[in-house]
Order: C-alpha cells, then sequence, then structure tokens
C-alpha cells in the first residue's frame, strides 16, 4: 500500500474515527479504511472531505451510520429540503428461544457511542430479515456473520454457544414501567430479580443496552447490595433475618452456624441471603425456609434435613 499524504484535517478526522473504533479492531479497521481512502485520493494529499466521502459512501451499515453521528456528520438526504420520507411502522420483534439475548450480547460488543445507532440499524436488518415473522436465532447468528470482521465474529459467536436458558424478555415491561433513568436502576433489578429468580449476565447486559446506563454501573449495583443474586436460587431457599432484634436474640450463634451449614454444603440445593427484618421478631432469631418462617432451633433442624 502506498504511502499517504495527508492534510491536517483529513489526518485530524481520520484520527477521530479510529477514536471510535475499540482498541481490540483497530488493528483490523486500520488497513481497510487505508484501502478505501487510498482508492478514493488516488494519489492526492487526502483531505477531510476524501474521508468524509469514503465514510458515506464505502463503509457498510451499521458502521457507517454509527460513525456518522458519532463525528457529528449529516447524511446527504439531511442536506437537500425534500419531503421527508414516510417512516416505516414501529418494529416490535416477536423474539424467539435465545434470539433477544443474542442479540443483546451482539450490541454489548459495540463501543457504548455507537450502541444506539447500532440497535436501530441492526433492528431494521432484522425486520427485513423475519418479513413479519417471528426473530429465529439464526437471523441473529446471520447478522454477526454477514457485518462482524474477524476476530470479533467467532467472539461473538461463542459467547451465544455460551448463553443460558434462561428467558429475559420480562425485562422490556420492567423498563418501560420504571424508564431509563440511573436513579431506578435498583427498581429494575429488583423487580428483574423476582421475576427471573436472579441477575444472571444476560439480564445485566440487557438492562444496560436498553436503559444505556453502563454495563460496569448495573454490575456494580448489583455485586453491592447483599439482596441482588448473581446465581440461580437453589431448590430451597433460605432467608437469614439480619435484623436488630435477631441479632441480639442469637446468643448461640445459631444464624452463623446456619450460613456456615448452606454456604459450606457441597450440593447447591439450598441457597441463602441476608436480608432485613422479616417482620417477625417474636420469632427472633427468625429464619425463612421456601417463604415459611421458623425460629432458629427449628430451622437449624431443618436446613440439615434439606442438606441431607
Ligand atoms: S429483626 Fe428479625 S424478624 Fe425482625
Amino acid at each position: 500500500m502506498a504511502a499517504l499524504n495527508w492534510s491536517s484535517d483529513g489526518k485530524e478526522m481520520f484520527d477521530k474515527i479510529m477514536a471510535i473504533v475499540p482498541e481490540a479492531m483497530q488493528e483490523a479497521v486500520k488497513p481497510m479504511l487505508f484501502g478505501f481512502i487510498e482508492k478514493r485520493a488516488a494519489g492526492k494529499t487526502v483531505t477531510a472531505e476524501i474521508v468524509s466521502a469514503m465514510v458515506q459512501n464505502d463503509l457498510p451499515e451499521p458502521q457507517r451510520s454509527g460513525i456518522m453521528q458519532a463525528l457529528g456528520m449529516k447524511k446527504p438526504e439531511e442536506h437537500a429540503a425534500a419531503e421527508p420520507a414516510a417512516s416505516p411502522p414501529p418494529f416490535t420483534p416477536q423474539w424467539q428461544g435465545k434470539s433477544e439475548r443474542m442479540f443483546e450480547q451482539m450490541l454489548q460488543e459495540v463501543p457504548e457511542a455507537l450502541r444506539a445507532v447500532f440497535r436501530g440499524k441492526l433492528m431494521e436488518i432484522l425486520r427485513q430479515k423475519c418479513k413479519g415473522g417471528a426473530v429465529i436465532e439464526n437471523y441473529v447468528t446471520e447478522i454477526v456473520q454477514e457485518i462482524v470482521p474477524e476476530p470479533f465474529k467467532s467472539k461473538i459467536l461463542k459467547k451465544f454457544s455460551e448463553i443460558g436458558e434462561v428467558d429475559i424478555s420480562v425485562i422490556d415491561s420492567i423498563i418501560e414501567r420504571f424508564g431509563t433513568s440511573q436513579e431506578n436502576l435498583t427498581y429494575i433489578l429488583h423487580e428483574t430479580q423476582e421475576s427471573i429468580g436472579y441477575l444472571p449476565p444476560e439480564a445485566l447486559r440487557a438492562i444496560s443496552n436498553k436503559t444505556g446506563i453502563f454495563l460496569s454501573t448495573v454490575y456494580n449495583v448489583a455485586t453491592f447490595y447483599k439482596a441482588f443474586r448473581l446465581e440461580p436460587p437453589g431448590e430451597h431457599h433460605v432467608k437469614v433475618c439480619n435484623g436488630t432484634a435477631c441479632h441480639l436474640k442469637d446468643r448461640d450463634g445459631i444464624v452463623r452456624e446456619i450460613e456456615q451449614m448452606v454456604t459450606s454444603a457441597s450440593s447447591k440445593k439450598v441457597s441463602h441471603e441476608k436480608t432485613l427484618c422479616l417482620g417477625c421478631c417474636d420469632c427472633a432469631p427468625a429464619v425463612m425456609i421456601d417463604g415459611e418462617i421458623s425460629t432458629g432451633v427449628d430451622a437449624r433442624k431443618k436446613i440439615k434435613q434439606l442438606l441431607a
């Protein structure tokens, strides 16, 4: 490839584009962009105009729209005062199988700044693929195979194969109820856990993608509060009261003994969590096993039987 002769504005624009591309992808993307630019410049100095024409004409979707939006570039049709085209009816995908979780996983690989644009463009591709029918897993896989360069394609396809069986479709209605503000994140996480039973990675990713809250923030909140579970609950679930009355009445340390029994058990049959007052201070130290309150000594006996 011949060395390119850059003007200062051309180089500045190119550097801005590279800053949007995730670091891990830059090595793969740079030669491709150089190839496009070299062809357009045809031996002349590479100006911002040439780089801009490359973005608008040579990049595939959704990368083109994502970069144009991030750089504040207008689409050619936005320059003209033409009649606005009728927008298509809203697309409400009928997700089938793991297709929604795969879609959210794919989006998670897109840089934060481009994610909203990519979501819209990828939804449009899905709409065309499913032609009014359900969104099956194959359509999402096809998109990855068609538009994602290696080595990211293989990485995403591998992550698809690791997605579990949890149904996260309930998250849409939860976010509809609470909105996308970060202030409501704990409510969203709480409701999601109530519906799914715990907070699997795909649920955290979907919450991040759909609200626009950074995944690191969602993860930090989910791990900060003890009330949130990142692991599926066991066949039996034990809530150990951490309230003041129970703490004061537990002179024999039964609560700690129960916690040790459950955490050191080799099977995952019984899961547990610490809670605030269970509303039954008369039974202190109170323990709830599968929704039923027991006092400490009784609870210890029951849990021993469950673990046997
Ligand atoms: S403090 Fe434990 S039930 Fe109230």
